[in-house]
């Protein structure tokens, strides 16, 4: 017999169906809750309710256990390329050599924008904030497909699924280029995806320039690292805004917002500031974890803590074992790095970080990686944002293909002032 769970209002038993998912995972169905009861649930911060089932992303925050459509982040970091995970999360399986090599094509073949797009760039003042620019010009893209914008037409969303992909690395490239004053380059299509990345990052016409392939590498694993995480902010943003049938430039633009912000995907940014600012000032890694500890001081660890993993995030030994790698092959000596380590061991052997359970995040080590690559720190969200684009898009498509769909409406509690009457003017204050 399935599992329920009875909840009693005013002497009155209701029962809730519980349902499972493929790894175990419970939930009660709340779903027929106000109807039956009158009662919404109360839950800030959507900590205990699920928005969605989905197929495509599991973790296990206790376990430190990250699965894509099955298949456990490390071995796709150490196997697979980013082009292929982000199939694998759009479409579900690992793709056969055709199906890739099309997909690729498909994706190559659309990585120039439109000439006018490089206008959009001199309108913005100088040294903007390259999650704004991009945010702004992935939305743009709608008005260059009007025509092309039925979240219900199969070939019109995949075009955009292509379109978005292959441009999100060009519109990027160009923010850098744009605030160094160099020219806005074209894209190279006989290059991998990161590789033509790191060369419109960094090529300039005047000299050839060649990417370093383990740069390229380390870059693709990175994104590959970044590329699902189930239902969080951004993520949850991008299902949001596609609920109400909003294509997929607008979602995604929107997605990229959300991301934007120092508790999100902001957070490589704000800790490498923050490593910098404990090397200038003398490298006392016991004085900010201390801040960090103090209820009154609102400076918190950044790179630290998650909201689902409790134990450790695997995404962040990832990181940490190839910014160890990338920085001995370059034989560049980063001082960050050795602030960094210090720090991870002297709050993993704290109180106050195991008893709230915070251990290093995605973030905290990915910054290092970027910084080798010598990509600016105001980037470095961008960067993840380029990782995110697949988890974006495939849980994007997953909702409009939902037999459940519905336009996302939470409830709220209500705490304001009951009924009232209007005050004219002169009997105010
Ligand atoms: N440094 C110091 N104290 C912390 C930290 C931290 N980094 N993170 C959480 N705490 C404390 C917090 O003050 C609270 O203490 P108390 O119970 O005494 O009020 C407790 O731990 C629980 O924190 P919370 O903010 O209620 O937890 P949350 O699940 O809502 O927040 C988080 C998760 C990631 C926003 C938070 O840990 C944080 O702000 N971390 C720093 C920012 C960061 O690294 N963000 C990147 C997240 S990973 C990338 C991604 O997926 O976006």
């Amino acid at each position: 017999m399935a599992e329920t769970v009875t909840l009693t209002v005013n002497g009155n038993n209701y029962e809730f169906p519980i349902l499972e998912g493929s790894c175990g995972e419970k939930a009660i169905d709340i779903s027929q809750l106000r109807s039956q009861t009158g009662l919404i649930t109360y839950d800030p911060g959507f900590t205990c309710t699920g928005s969605c089932s989905s197929k495509i992303t599991f973790l296990d925050g206790e376990k430190g256990v990250l699965l894509y459509r099955g298949i456990p982040i490390e071995q796709l970091a150490e196997k697979s390329t980013f082009i292929e995970t982000a199939y694998l999360l759009i479409y579900g399986e690992l793709p056969t050599q055709d199906q890739l090599d099309e997909f690729h094509y498909h994706i190559i073949h659309h990585s120039m924008v439109h000439e006018s797009i490089k206008n959009f760039y001199d309108g913005f003042p100088n040294n903007p904030h390259p999650m704004a620019v991009c945010s702004a010009v992935v939305g743009s893209l709608a008005t260059f497909y009007q025509n092309e914008l039925n979240v219900r037409d199969e070939h019109e969303v995949e075009i955009t699924i292509h379109r978005l992909l292959a441009k999100l690395p060009t519109i990027a490239a160009y923010s850098y280029k744009k605030s160094i004053g160099q020219p806005l380059p074209y894209p190279d299509n006989q290059l991998d995806y990161t590789t033509n990345f790191l060369k419109m990052m960094f090529a300039t016409p005047c000299e050839p320039y060649t990417v370093d392939p383990v740069a390229a590498r380390a870059l693709d694993v990175l994104l590959i690292i970044h590329a699902d995480h189930e239902q969080n902010c951004s993520t949850s943003s991008v299902r949001l805004v596609g609920s109400s049938m909003s294509n997929l430039f607008a979602s995604v633009s929107a997605g990229i917002y959300a991301l934007w912000g120092p508790l999100h995907g902001g957070a490589n940014q704000a800790v490498i500031e923050m490593l910098q600012r404990i090397y200038d000032d003398g490298g006392d890694v016991y004085k900010y974890v201390n801040r960090a500890k103090d209820p009154k001081d609102p400076f918190r660890l950044m790179g630290f803590g998650h909201r689902v993993y409790k134990n450790f995030d695997p995404r962040s030994r990832i990181i940490k074992k190839m910014a160890d790698e990338v920085l001995k092959k370059s034989g560049v000596k980063e001082p960050l790095l050795e602030i960094a380590s210090e720090l991870e061991k002297i709050a993993l052997q704290d109180d106050y970080f195991i008893e709230k359970k915070l251990y290093p995040n995605v973030d905290f080590y990915s910054g290092i990686i970027y910084k080798a690559l010598n990509i600016p720190v105001n980037m470095f969200p961008l960067m993840f944002a380029m990782g995110r684009l697949p988890g974006w898009i495939a849980q994007w498509k997953e909702l409009q293909e939902d037999k459940a769909f519905k336009i996302g409406r939470p409830r709220q509690l209500y705490v304001g002032p009951t009924m009232r009457e209007y005050l004219p003017m002169n009997e105010r204050g």
